[in-house]
């Protein structure tokens, strides 16, 4: 059932401040959460747009000892970095704050407290590992060691990325820190646990039963969860960056950083309104909704409610639209690899087409899947759409306007009946678009305003009034007015997706106000209403552009690969007697099916010319099973058999690995007989 609300707080989840923002970022969250609070405030809707820096974890900590400074410059170099991005890009956060302040640290602390006098958390002591040279307990992810399953050199103390197994950093062999290389040692330590087991009844009732609504990425992923069976989580770390936990006897001790961090969005909120903060969080007439990207899910939909709920006086999130990813030129974004489009860096290249940019994200946002960013559809959608379309009706509508009327907006005559249905038309779309973003479904919300525009230049090519000049004012005047009156809806409608460009609009129609309740009306302006000179909303983008940005890229990759190439060097020579000892052969595929729960392993038998063999391989994520039945594959057959997920393997087949781990399966150039040996 709906429920009324009075006012919605739009929270759109921290960026850490370790790094500057991308597309990634923005077509995630940051442009969706903006249309929607555009949105609202141009119906006059109460609302708060939430934002800030996550300046906590153990990421930040990493980089600051690496570039030899403190956590703090890393921050506060990012953060303005990141907050100067958003500005320019017209997010319109009501505040951007950050977690290093002194409001959030003593918000965190004390909600810590509240949960720790309550006896939320339970207190365990546990076993982990130590850097001695670093002098720090090390995350799961800065161990590295041997796979006790495959024996794969490079596993994480949380996975096996060859083998797919999770794994405790105990489970390793030969750990070595990421940190410093040294062997940690382990050492007891105690931590506080949230104990979301207890909430489970609670969150499978709320989400499953109470939000069918949510978006089916996100149901799927809570439902899963829920499923598994919720563990306690730890919220404290050994470390000496954060939010120092407020117990006695916890020195040395900070909150995790997923626990300070979306207090953050509280903390914000009373900076901004220090008196009247406690409304837009405790009122139940506040409609909160979180926009963040597909990784967060678990702690907006599970861990950050639960915190809520264990505090006890708070409001829970109506909603929660994640987005999936967005990839660049089919390859997924990362930081490490510099493959991304920063913010800071198109704003150099594209200076004053911010819009552009929203609006090609929004048209390719990933919302239900994956999608990909690519130059060329940039490209093509200013070119084919933005300019084409949009700018190109607006500027005829204006020029001619100025052409035949002195720039005033002329009176409407008679209408035809074509007239009347294009006006219809226009009517529909508020309704439309309204619809689609009140559920978040920002790609077609804009593909509709488009549409809007669709319409208008339709009609100007079919009753051509540069044609009727000469003999029919009165016909001319009747059709620049209603396209002047499209035009001024267009500037509302794009004003939550294009803000720069729909405030210019508005300001060659002379519109002063811009007020959603008018969309879809055909008397906005009023006859006289004296235009301005018309000016291109939209300009054409050449080839040259676009191909320095896929050059750029392109260097990027190969940069990539000459670092992959010196952090994986040739190995130290061998003897041709230690070669062959290595028995490689050609075998056939015969059958190739998933190991189950293993999601990166496939069993294969092989004709091996010697009555068949089974292997187990760790492909399943390069190749679907049925593609590799028939094909001739090369594998070591005299490697000791090991059991992988109870079926024994006998061998292993070889596959080429690129920097970016994608595995390919090395087969013969030609066909060969199965058994062959691989000299
Ligand atoms: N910094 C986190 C990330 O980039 C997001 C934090 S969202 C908040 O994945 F809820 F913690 F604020
Ligand atoms: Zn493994």
């Amino acid at each position: 059932m709906e429920k009324n609300f009075k006012r919605t707080l739009v929270t759109t989840a921290l960026p850490y401040a370790n790094g500057p923002v991308h597309i990634g970022h923005l077509a995630g969250v940051y442009v969706p959460a903006d249309i929607y609070t555009r949105y609202l405030r141009l119906k006059g809707e109460e609302v708060l747009m939430i934002g800030g820096s996550d300046e906590h974890g153990v990421p930040i900590t990493i980089k600051a000892r690496k570039e030899g400074v403190t956590p703090q410059d890393i921050v506060d170099r990012y953060h303005k970095i990141i907050k100067d991005s958003f500005e320019e890009f017209g997010i319109s956060f009501d505040i951007y704050s950050r977690t290093s302040s002194k409001i959030h640290h003593q918000m965190a602390s004390d909600f810590f407290r509240k949960l720790y006098d309550k006896g939320e958390f339970v207190e365990k002591v546990s076993q982990q590992y130590y850097d001695e040279e670093a002098k720090q307990f090390l995350a799961d992810r800065y161990i590295t060691g041997t796979c006790p399953h495959c024996h794969n050199e490079r596993a994480y103390g949380d996975q096996c990325e060859a083998c797919g197994t999770s794994l405790n950093a105990t489970d390793l062999i030969n750990p070595k820190s990421a940190i410093s290389g040294s062997q940690p040692v382990l050492r007891e330590t105690k931590h506080w646990y949230l104990p979301l087991d207890k909430w489970e009844p609670y969150l499978r009732e709320w989400i499953l039963e109470g939000h069918k609504e949510w978006r089916p990425n996100v149901y799927g992923q809570c439902k899963s969860w829920i499923d598994m069976g919720l563990q306690p989580r730890a919220v404290s770390r050994d470390l000496d960056w954060g939010v120092p936990v407020p117990v006695e006897g916890a020195d040395g001790k900070v909150l995790y950083v997923w626990f300070d961090a979306p207090i953050g969005y509280i903390s914000n909120t009373k900076e901004l309104l220090p008196d009247t903060w406690e409304k837009w969080w405790k009122d139940p007439e506040t409609k909160m909704i979180h926009f963040i990207g597909k990784d967060n899910i678990v702690f907006h939909c599970i861990v950050f409610p639960a915190m809520l709920k264990a505090e006890g006086s708070y409001n829970l999130p109506e909603n929660v639209p994640a987005n999936e990813f967005l990839n660049l030129e089919g390859d997924k974004i990362s930081t490490s690899r510099n493959w991304a489009v920063w913010l800071h860096e198109y704003l150099r290249d594209f200076p004053g087409k911010q819009d552009i940019l929203r609006y090609v994200l929004t048209a390719n946002a990933p919302e239900t899947k994956d999608n990909d960013f690519t130059w060329r559809d940039f490209q093509a959608r200013n070119n084919n759409e933005l300019v084409a379309i949009l700018g190109n009706f607006i500027n005829r509508s204006v020029v001619l306007t100025h052409k035949y009327f002195e720039g005033k907006v002329p009176a409407a005559g008679t209408l035809t009946d074509y007239d009347r249905e294009t006006l219809a038309e226009v009517a529909k779309v508020k309704e439309a678009v309204e619809s689609l973003l009140d559920n978040y479904r920002f790609r077609d919300a804009q593909k509709e305003a488009m549409n809007l525009a669709r319409i208008g230049n339709k009609y100007l090519a079919d009753t051509e009034p540069w044609k009727l000049a000469k003999t029919d004012m009165e016909r001319v005047a009747t059709i620049l007015n209603i396209a002047l009156q499209i035009s001024a809806n267009l500037a509302i409608v794009f004003e939550p997706f294009l803000p720069f460009s729909a405030t210019k609009l508005r300001q060659i129609l002379n519109m002063s106000e811009c007020n959603w309740e008018h969309l879809g009306n055909t008397d906005i302006l009023a006859v006289g209403t004296q235009l301005a000179p018309a000016e291109l909303l939209f300009e054409k983008i050449e080839d040259a552009a676009i191909e320095a940005q896929l050059q750029k890229l392109e260097d990027t990759k190969k940069a990539n690969q000459l670092a992959e190439h010196k952090a994986n060097p040739i190995r130290a020579n061998i003897e041709f007697d230690d070669f062959t000892k290595l028995d490689i052969r050609v075998g056939k595929v015969l059958e190739c099916t998933k190991v189950p729960k293993a999601d990166k392993l496939l069993q294969f038998r092989i004709d091996d010319g010697l009555g068949g063999r089974t292997i187990v391989s760790g492909i399943a994520k390069h190749y679907a099973p049925e593609d590799l039945v028939g094909k001739n594959v090369c594998f070591i057959a005299n490697l000791a058999p090991r059991k992988l997920r109870g079926i024994e393997s006998e061998g292993m087949i070889l596959s080429a690995e690129d920097a970016d781990g994608r595995l390919v399966v090395i087969t013969p150039a030609d066909e060969v007989k199965p058994g062959s040996e691989v000299k």
